[in-house]
C-alpha cells in the first residue's frame, strides 16, 4: 500500500480495495451526519444515467434514509459481522425499526468493521462525531471494539455565536477513541496548570508535577525546569475556525488544526501512517504531513480532493503524494463529466490549481466556476475561471469577458472538454491582453481543452500564488 495518497471515492470500497489487514496506527473519521442541513452542494442531475452510488448521492445531502442498499449492507453485517455486532444491530433494529438512523449506524457499522480490519495491534480509532448520534455510536464501538478497549470520550468544547432556543447552547463536539488492544501507542500529552497551582507550587520551577512512573504528583522538586504542566483532560477548550484564520480553506465542516494536532501527537509516532477515511479539506492529513507522519486520506467529492491538493502543495512546496481515482486521460474526464457535472468541474478546476467557489446551489449561476489567483509586483490578483463538460460555443466566451469584468478580474481562463471553434478563439484573442506591472503581457482569456491540461498545459500568468499558506512558517519553525 502506497503511503501519502488521497483516494477519491467510497471508503468503504476503497478500504476493502487498497488496505492491507493492520497497516495503519491511527484513523480519525468525521463522518457527516445531519450536521449541515445546507450541505447540499450537490444533487443528482436528472439523464446521468443513475451511474452515482447511494453513498455518494448520501454524502453530498447529509441525510440517511432506508434504502435497499441499507437493506442490502444490513444483511451482509448480520452474515459476515461477528456475534456482538450482529446481535447489537438486530436490537437496534428492534428497537428504532428501519428509519433514517438506522440508515446511519448501518452505514456506519459496515465502515467500522473495515477500520477495525485495516488498524494495527497498536492502533487508535477517534470517532468524531456530535450529540445526536454520539450514544448509538458509543455502543456500535463498544460492539465492535470491545467495551475494553474504549479510552476516552473526548469533549472538544468550543464558542460561538448562541442562537436562540429554548436549550442549553449546544457548544461540543464528542470524539470517541478506542485502541484495537491494551497495548496502544500513546504519548502523553500536557496542559499548562492553573495559575493558583503554579503559585502554591513556587512559580513554574519544578519539574515533572507528576511521576511518570507512578502517575503521583511530586511536590517542592524545585529543578529550575519549567514544568510539563498537568496530563491533559478529555475536555478540550479549543477555539472553532476564526473566518480570518490563515488555516481556512472554505470548506464547511473543517475542524481546526490544534484539535488533530493533540489526536496525531497523542496516538502516533513520527513515521507512523494515520488515515482519515472521511477526510474533507484536509486537516488530519495535513497536521499528520507537518508532524512528520505518513498519511492517507479518502473522500468521496472532488471537491475536498482539489482542496486538499492545493492546501498540500501550498504549504508543502516539496511535498510528493498521489491521487488515486482521478481521470488520467481524456475517456476517463469524459465518464466524470457524464457521471456528475460538478464533481468533473472540481476536478477541472484542479488542473490548473484553481480554487472551487461557492457552493453549487440549484439555480445559481454567478458564471464562475472556481478562481485562479497570481502575484503582479507584490499585489494578489486573480482571474475567472469556467469549466464547461458540454456544447460550446462563442458566446460563452462573451459572457466570460463580461465576468471578468464584473468581477473586476484580470484575466479569464475558459475549460472546455469538447474543442473549441475557431470562432471562439478568435473572440478570445479579440479581448487582448492583461498588461503586468513591469509591462509583460498575457492574453486576457486563455482557453484550454481538458486534453491540453492533462498533457501539461498550464495558463500564462505572473507568478501563480497559493491560498493555504499556513503551514509554512509553521513548518520551518519546526
Ligand atoms: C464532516 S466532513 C470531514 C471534514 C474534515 N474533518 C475536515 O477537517 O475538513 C465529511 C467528509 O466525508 C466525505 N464523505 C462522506 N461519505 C463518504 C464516503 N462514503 N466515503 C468517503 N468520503 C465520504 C464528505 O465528502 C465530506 O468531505
Amino acid at each position: 500500500m502506497e503511503l501519502n495518497r488521497l483516494y477519491y471515492g467510497d471508503n468503504l470500497t476503497i478500504l476493502r480495495r487498497y488496505f492491507p489487514d493492520e497497516s495503519v496506527d491511527l484513523i480519525y473519521l468525521d463522518p457527516p451526519f445531519n450536521s449541515n442541513a445546507s450541505y447540499n452542494i450537490l444533487f443528482k442531475e436528472p439523464g446521468t444515467g443513475g451511474e452515482q452510488s447511494a453513498a455518494q448521492i448520501t454524502a453530498f445531502d447529509d441525510t440517511w434514509h432506508w434504502t435497499s442498499e441499507s437493506e442490502q449492507t444490513f444483511q451482509e453485517i448480520v452474515k459476515t459481522a461477528p456475534a456482538t455486532v450482529v446481535n447489537l444491530m438486530t436490537a437496534l433494529k428492534d428497537a428504532i425499526h428501519r428509519n433514517d438512523l438506522l440508515a446511519y449506524l448501518t452505514m456506519m457499522c459496515i465502515r467500522l468493521l473495515e477500520l477495525k480490519r485495516v488498524l494495527k495491534q497498536t492502533g487508535s480509532l477517534y470517532l468524531h462525531c456530535d450529540p445526536t448520534a454520539s450514544h448509538y455510536l458509543k455502543i456500535l464501538l463498544d460492539a465492535i471494539f470491545g467495551k475494553e478497549n474504549f479510552r476516552n470520550e473526548i469533549i472538544w468544547s468550543y464558542r460561538r455565536w448562541p442562537a436562540k432556543q429554548e436549550n442549553f447552547q449546544r457548544m461540543h463536539d464528542t470524539i470517541l477513541r478506542y485502541s484495537k488492544t491494551e497495548k496502544v501507542i500513546w504519548n502523553q500529552l500536557f496542559e499548562p496548570l492553573a495559575k493558583s497551582t503554579l503559585k502554591a507550587d513556587g512559580g513554574n520551577k519544578i519539574l515533572n508535577v507528576f511521576d511518570p512512573d507512578t502517575g503521583k504528583r511530586i511536590r517542592g522538586k524545585k529543578t529550575g525546569e519549567k514544568s510539563l504542566g498537568a496530563p491533559l483532560r478529555d475536555v478540550w477548550e479549543i477555539s472553532v475556525i476564526a473566518p480570518t484564520a490563515k488555516e481556512r480553506v472554505g470548506y464547511r465542516t473543517q475542524k481546526p488544526e490544534a484539535l488533530l494536532e493533540r489526536i496525531i501527537k497523542a496516538s502516533s509516532n513520527e513515521g507512523d501512517v494515520v488515515l482519515d477515511p472521511f477526510c474533507g479539506c484536509g486537516t488530519a492529513v495535513a497536521v499528520a504531513e507537518r508532524l512528520g507522519r505518513r498519511w492517507i486520506g479518502i473522500d468521496i467529492t472532488h471537491l475536498a480532493i482539489n482542496l486538499i491538493k492545493g492546501r498540500l502543495k501550498d504549504n508543502f512546496p516539496e511535498i510528493a503524494f498521489s491521487v488515486v481515482g482521478e481521470p488520467v486521460d481524456l475517456a476517463g474526464a469524459e465518464a466524470l463529466a457524464r457521471q456528475n457535472r460538478y464533481q468533473f468541474q472540481w476536478w477541472a478546476l484542479s488542473l490548473v490549481d484553481a480554487r472551487p467557489f461557492g457552493d453549487k446551489k440549484k439555480g445559481a449561476d454567478t458564471g464562475i466556476d472556481g478562481f485562479y489567483y497570481f502575484n503582479d509586483g507584490g499585489t494578489t490578483k486573480k482571474a475567472v475561471v469556467s469549466v464547461k463538460s458540454g456544447k460550446v460555443g462563442v458566446s460563452q466566451i462573451r459572457e466570460l469577458n463580461a465576468v471578468v469584468e464584473r468581477e473586476k478580474a484580470e484575466m479569464g481562463f475558459f475549460l472546455t472538454l469538447k474543442t473549441p471553434t475557431a470562432a471562439m478563439k478568435e473572440a478570445a484573442t479579440g479581448e487582448g491582453f492583461y498588461l503586468d506591472s513591469f509591462g509583460n503581457k498575457y492574453p486576457k482569456l486563455q482557453l484550454f481543452t481538458i486534453e491540453e491540461l492533462l498533457n501539461n498545459k498550464s495558463p500564462d500568468t505572473p507568478q501563480k500564488v497559493g491560498l493555504f499558506e499556513s503551514y509554512r512558517a509553521k513548518k520551518s519553525k519546526g
